[in-house]
């Protein structure tokens, strides 16, 4: 499925909010989205799960995922619509045998263990093994109608290895890094191998109907400095430029979120030709567009446990969000979310009262 066999002029966009502020038009308010908006912290998520089976099922089915995708855009009035899927798709169809254990988070069943285990690692067709992703995507995006604009998303080839290498979650992160240290021709060989999966996985979702892109670098804060720029932000410099030079991607915009690193390494993801960049909440967004310099769009960062707090205490922290990034100018510009996904526990009630706030305080600070 192109993006040509999606009828034209049927969803010319009713709220491009989203799509201008990160093209450098003007608002009328701060852009507004929530990671992991479909999920857990909702009952008709739950309900719709429970009819799938479990997690990658759900993703496995266009019809459901579709339906996931749109349950928090029926609830709450958000700018954009993220593609119901998972990080973890390009290693499941790589064959480490993927499972969601309840509790556990995801398990690779066959992790990398070698040096011949990453040499043998394919280039994914994404219109093969992955195509039940693609068919989520035109499917959503056909139901979306131009109501919102659609996000599709990749890990990043670093947070891919985490997971590929680790055998599933981890705290330490000892074997990922042991690998980095010990092996660092392995280490770029895998880097090289995931940049160009996560690239033709991309290109794919855009061919799709995927109107922006982002990359979640969920656990580029474990590395040193030097690593991270060696290993994680080299590998998304390689993406992203590949993105830009082809004519399918190259007016995509693209949003990379590196979690948990300093201020330094901000700075130079917003160097590598993407339009945002995500900031998590133990930054202060006026430190960041300091440093940035209005150079890229910031999207975050409001603390994902503020939502435990009472109303007026959520209005209040989302008026500082508001207020630490400031008035916009004609370059760079604010994208209000979480600084990281919602957490499952937290009543639904809770995100109106945050998308309310966002809509009644940011216009005074758009242009
Ligand atoms: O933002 C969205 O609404 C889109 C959907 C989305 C999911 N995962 C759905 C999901 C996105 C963008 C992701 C990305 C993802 N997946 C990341 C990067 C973003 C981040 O949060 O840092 C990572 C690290 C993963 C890997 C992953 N997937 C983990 C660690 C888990 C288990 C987490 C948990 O809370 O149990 C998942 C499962 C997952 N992905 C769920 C959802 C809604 C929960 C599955 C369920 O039990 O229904």
């Amino acid at each position: 499925m192109t993006n040509s066999a999606i009828p034209s002029g049927v969803d010319s966009l009713q709220n491009d909010r989203y799509l201008r502020m990160l093209r450098g038009q003007s608002v009328d308010r701060t852009p507004l989205w929530v990671m992991r908006q479909a999920g857990r912290y909702l009952p008709e998520y739950r309900a719709t799960r429970a009819v799938a089976g479990d997690f990658m099922s759900l993703c496995r089915n266009a019809e459901l995922a579709c339906e996931v995708t749109l349950q928090p855009l029926a609830r709450y009035d958000l700018d954009a619509a993220i593609l119901f899927s998972d990080i973890l798709t390009i290693p499941d169809a790589m064959g480490l045998g993927l499972s969601f254990n309840a509790g556990e988070g995801p398990v690779f069943s066959k992790p990398l263990q070698s040096e011949a285990d990453i040499d043998n690692l394919p280039i994914l067709d994404p219109t093969a093994e992955l195509q039940y992703v693609m068919n989520a995507v035109s499917t959503i995006r056909k139901a979306l109608n131009g109501r919102v604009p659609l996000i599709g998303f990749s890990g990043s080839p670093w947070t891919l290895a985490t997971y590929m290498v680790e055998g599933g979650s981890s705290k330490q992160f000892a074997k990922v890094k042991k690998l980095a240290y010990q092996s660092p021709v392995a280490m770029q060989k895998l880097m090289d191998n995931l940049s160009e999966n996560v690239f033709v996985y991309l290109k794919a979702q855009v061919e799709a109907g995927a109107q922006a892109l982002m990359i979640f670098d969920t656990w580029g804060g474990v590395l040193t400095p030097a690593q991270y720029q060696k290993i994680s932000l080299d590998a998304m410099e390689k993406i992203v430029s590949r993105l830009k030079r082809d004519s399918v991607t190259a007016n995509i915009p693209v949003t990379l979120f590196s979690k948990g690193v300093g201020e330094k390494q901000l700075v130079q993801l917003a160097d590598l030709g993407n339009e945002a960049i995500g900031v998590d909440w133990t930054h202060a967004l006026s430190d960041v567009r300091a440093a940035t310099g209005d150079k890229v769009v910031l999207q975050g960062n409001l603390d994902p446990c503020v939502l435990y707090a009472q109303p007026e205490a959520i209005r209040q922290s989302v008026k500082a969000v508001l207020k630490s990034y400031g008035e916009h100018k004609a370059t760079g510009g604010h994208i209000f979310n979480l600084g990281h996904g919602i957490h499952p526990d937290i009543p639904p009630e809770k995100v109106s009262v945050l998308v309310e706030a966002v809509k009644e305080f940011s216009s005074q600070y758009v242009c």
